[in-house]
């Protein structure tokens, strides 16, 4: 089973950089999947500009960019959004990236890590209508972030420091993420 740990800021300084890191960490010693992070900022996509809808194209997009993110997409089972919370909605980046695809987000599983001032939980709310349109299979757990409190002043700004129960959390998170997309698999086959 693979599982993408999205990136889902693109900020220049952006401080879901160090959580994704923080995350990655994490997994490292897990056998019961593998994980790869996805940095968003990495495909530089384009707004939503295909001629065709996602969900008639059939993935035969005509932008480059769309069908190198449609391939990256396709090759995992389930997801771990790493996201932040902008003017208490879904970052409009990680938005995008979601719209310029659709079937290859079907039926996978899906977890969310948010971080912000209030731990970027109404990011979370909104983000779990949003996969529900794709069919995917939301886990109930989620590990929420405090950008105020879970962080330690360093030279260049602030630098993350997670309160020790988020292993724990994300640990319990992953078991259920890893679990209902086992589950799930035959309905993506
Ligand atoms: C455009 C914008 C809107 C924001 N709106 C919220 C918000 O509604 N709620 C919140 O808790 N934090 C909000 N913040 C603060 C972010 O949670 C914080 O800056 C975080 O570091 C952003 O993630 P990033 O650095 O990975 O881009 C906002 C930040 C930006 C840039």
């Amino acid at each position: 089973m693979k599982i993408a740990i999205i990136l889902g800021s693109t900020r220049p300084g952006r401080f879901g950089a160090q959580v994704a890191d923080w995350v990655m960490d994490q997994v490292a010693g897990r056998d019961d999947a593998e994980y790869e992070l996805v940095d968003l900022a990495d495909y530089d996509l384009d707004l939503l500009n295909e001629l065709t809808v996602p969900g008639a194209a059939k993935r035969q997009y005509d932008n480059p960019k769309t069908r190198r993110w449609s391939e990256t997409i396709d090759g995992f089972d389930g997801f771990v959004f790493v996201t932040p919370e902008y003017n208490h909605g879904v970052p409009a980046a990680l938005k995008n990236a979601f719209d310029v695809l659709y079937p290859e987000w079907g039926h996978k599983g899906i977890a969310l890590v948010s971080y912000g001032a209030d731990c970027g939980v109404r990011a979370v709310e909104h983000w779990r209508t949003i996969v529900a349109n794709a069919q995917m299979h939301v886990v109930r757990g989620q590990v929420s972030f405090s950008t105020m409190l879970e962080v330690e002043q360093g030279e260049d700004g602030d630098v993350f420091a997670p309160a020790e129960r988020r292993a724990k959390e994300l640990g319990n998170v992953l078991r259920q993420l890893t679990r209902l997309t086992a589950a799930t698999a035959s309905l993506r086959a």
